[in-house]
Formats: C-alpha cells, sequence, structure tokens
C-alpha cells in the first residue's frame, strides 16, 4: 500500500503582485502534473458543512481555497493527516486511491478543484469500508 505522504503534496503557484493586487495562474502538467479536463468550485456552504467523503480510482485533483479556508482530511486507508488550506496561491494536489473529508469551512470559503477527467461517477468510491477493501 501507497504512504499517505506519497499520495497528496501542497504546490505552491506562481503570485505576481503589484499595486492593484495579486494573480496567480496554473498551467496543466507545469504547475500541476496532468491535464485539466475539468474545473469545478463549491461556493455558499453552509457552516459546519462537510463535503468530499469519497476517493477517486483514477481521477487526479488539485484543491486550492480561492477565498476562506477549510480542512482538507486526507486517508489512505493506513494513515490520516489534515491538511489546512487558506492561501490562494497554494494547492493540494491528490493523487488516485486516497479518501478525503472536507469540513472547518470559513464563512465565504470558496473551493476550487481542478480535475484530470471528466465527471464519472463509476470512478468515485463512496463508502469507507469499500474504500478500506478497494486498499487491500
Ligand atoms: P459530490 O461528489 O457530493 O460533491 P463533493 O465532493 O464536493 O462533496 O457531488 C455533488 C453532486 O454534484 C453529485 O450529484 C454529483 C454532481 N457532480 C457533477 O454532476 N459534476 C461534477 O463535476 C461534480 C464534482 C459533481
Amino acid at each position: 500500500m501507497s504512504d499517505l505522504k506519497d499520495l497528496y503534496r501542497l504546490i505552491e503557484l506562481p503570485k505576481i503582485t503589484d499595486s492593484r493586487g495579486n494573480l496567480s495562474f496554473i498551467e496543466e502538467n507545469e504547475h500541476v502534473p496532468f491535464e485539466i479536463k475539468r474545473v469545478y468550485y463549491t461556493y455558499d456552504i453552509p457552516s459546519g458543512a462537510e463535503r468530499g467523503g469519497h476517493a477517486h480510482k483514477k481521477l487526479y485533483q488539485f484543491l486550492i481555497a480561492i477565498g476562506g479556508s477549510f480542512d482538507v482530511i486526507l486517508d489512505s486507508g493506513k494513515e490520516r493527516e489534515t491538511v489546512f488550506l487558506n492561501n490562494p496561491n497554494v494547492g493540494l494536489l491528490i493523487k488516485p486511491g486516497i479518501w478525503r473529508e472536507i469540513n472547518n469551512f470559513s464563512a465565504g470559503s470558496v473551493v476550487l478543484v481542478l480535475a484530470s477527467d471528466v465527471y464519472d461517477e463509476d470512478d468515485y468510491i463512496r463508502n469507507y469500508d469499500n474504500f478500506k477493501k478497494y486498499k487491500l
């Protein structure tokens, strides 16, 4: 089984600062190690909500706290860690085969997700016991 540390990575993005504010950008296969096939975002998240609660078989994802902050709980089936995202120029790369839960959203937080493929429900494992079996 892969170590949890091999399954995720924080990536610092370019940040161009001038008197008008900051600008960051992301290019496929440059700042993220995949072709970006889909972008989605979650917003208007009520306090106390939990999102995620699934793993992917093949999908790579890159999460950014475009606004606000939240915790991402990462679980390899063996180890569990929490990564706090609150910086629009730092993204979290999540490789396939990792269970994730997202919670502790601040008011007004926005989660931007870049994904390596289009939406495919067959790529999801939405039950933790099934995830544990999948990882055996
Ligand atoms: P869900 O996987 O529960 O979101 P999260 O991982 O943020 O908790 O997805 C919520 C609904 O949106 C679910 O019915 C599937 C649908 N959906 C799409 O249709 N396309 C997408 O790209 C995504 C991410 C979800």
